[in-house]
């Protein structure tokens, strides 16, 4: 079985883990500050701030934008739970509104009229690696005044306009095994603003500035040297695995004839989190996934069921309608595109799709 993800794991992440373990200090210290400046350098901004992971790295990156209960955040609902849950962490309400097809991401025509006197930010989330139109949601937000924390969990070094991820707003990124870079489990909040960066450590730390001097209420979301030391060694590779998710996105872009894939506009550098076809027109995709299972392509569907219909969130939010990302999730199909696959994967991957 081709599978669907698949961690690159060497000699250098190996032998930093060792390091780690024979220094004696496990816990969050001088590599995770290393990390955190190597990543802020990769994403071109002043800060990144290491967090424990990527749904408290947007946690945090609420709170810091000054983020609470009576708040209303615009997000979108064809994502992880977890850019809905870290909203309502703060005590916020999650306001979702329906996305683009072509771009999986949120539609920002939608957004003006979701607006009301509470909303204080915009969470779009850069799904699949893929950027949301940052001019429009700029434009927005600078119209009402309104902060964007971007969820770019999946997004590491993808660009809009030349502007990495997490550039624009505060950034929010998970280290999560499967990612692009990961750190087994991890996340950064990036940003180029000095208070938000002080309020983000003091955050991860207990309200922490001076040791045992507490002066806010805070978390234990720090990241441990363990997770950094095997993050830092990734960065290394980055831009190559970058470059190995782009070769085989070309390739399934140039062969596959059978479904609808995905498109990358002028302007946008796609950093394949996922490739991610749709099997429309009514077809079965239950039908499709199994097709590919048995003949040994794996596959991921992200995401089965749209936030705004999950249980929890309907008890709290009440039922609503966001038909696309109804649609999108009952028709996505996600194929293998790391960096550790072959040519020979990539062609039986294309065959399979192909026959679909
Ligand atoms: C879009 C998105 N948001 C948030 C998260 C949360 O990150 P983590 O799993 O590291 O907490 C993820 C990770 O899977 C994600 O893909």
């Amino acid at each position: 079985m081709i599978p669907i993800s698949k961690p690159y794991l060497g000699d250098a992440e190996k032998q930093a883990v060792m390091e780690v373990l024979d220094s004696g200090m496990l816990a969050s210290g001088p590599r995770t500050v290393k990390f955190e400046e190597r990543f802020a350098q990769e994403c071109g901004v002043k800060h990144a701030i290491a967090t424990s992971n990527g749904t408290t790295a947007l946690h945090l990156a609420l709170l810091a934008n000054g983020i609470g209960p009576g708040d209303e955040v615009i997000t979108t609902p064809f994502t992880f739970i977890a850019s809905v849950n870290s909203i309502l962490f703060t005590g916020a309400r999650p306001v979702m509104v329906d996305i683009d097809p072509e771009t999986f991401n949120i539609n920002p025509a939608l957004i003006e009229a979701a607006i009301t006197p509470r909303t204080k930010a915009i969470l779009p989330v850069h799904l699949y690696g893929y950027m949301c139109d940052m001019t429009a949601l700029q434009a927005v937000a600078d119209k009402h005044g309104l902060k964007i924390v971007e969820d770019a969990c999946q997004a590491v070094g993808a660009t809009y306009q030349g502007r990495k991820a997490g550039s624009f707003g505060t950034g929010g990124f998970s280290l999560y095994a499967t990612k692009n870079v990961m750190s087994g489990e991890g996340g950064m909040i990036t940003t180029n603003d000095d208070a938000i960066a002080k309020k983000c450590k003091m955050l991860r730390n207990h309200g922490m500035e001076r040791r045992y001097y507490h002066d806010m209420l805070g978390f234990n979301f720090r990241m441990t040297d363990l997770c950094a030391a095997i993050g830092l060694a990734q960065m290394d590779r980055l831009a190559d695995f970058t470059a190995k998710r782009r070769v085989n996105a070309d390739y399934f872009n140039a062969k596959i004839e059978s479904v609808l894939i995905p498109k990358v506009k002028t302007g946008y550098e796609h950093v394949w989190h996922q490739y991610t076809i749709r099997v429309d027109k009514g077809r079965s995709r239950d039908a499709a996934v199994k097709q590919l299972t048995d003949n040994g392509v794996g596959t991921g569907i992200f995401y089965p069921v749209p936030a705004h219909q999950q249980g929890y969130i309907k008890d709290l939010l009440g039922d609503m309608k966001l038909p696309m990302a109804e649609q999108l999730a009952q028709e996505v199909i996600s194929l293998p595109v790391h960096p550790l696959l072959s040519a020979e994967d990539r062609e039986k991957i294309v065959m399979e799709v192909n026959k679909l």
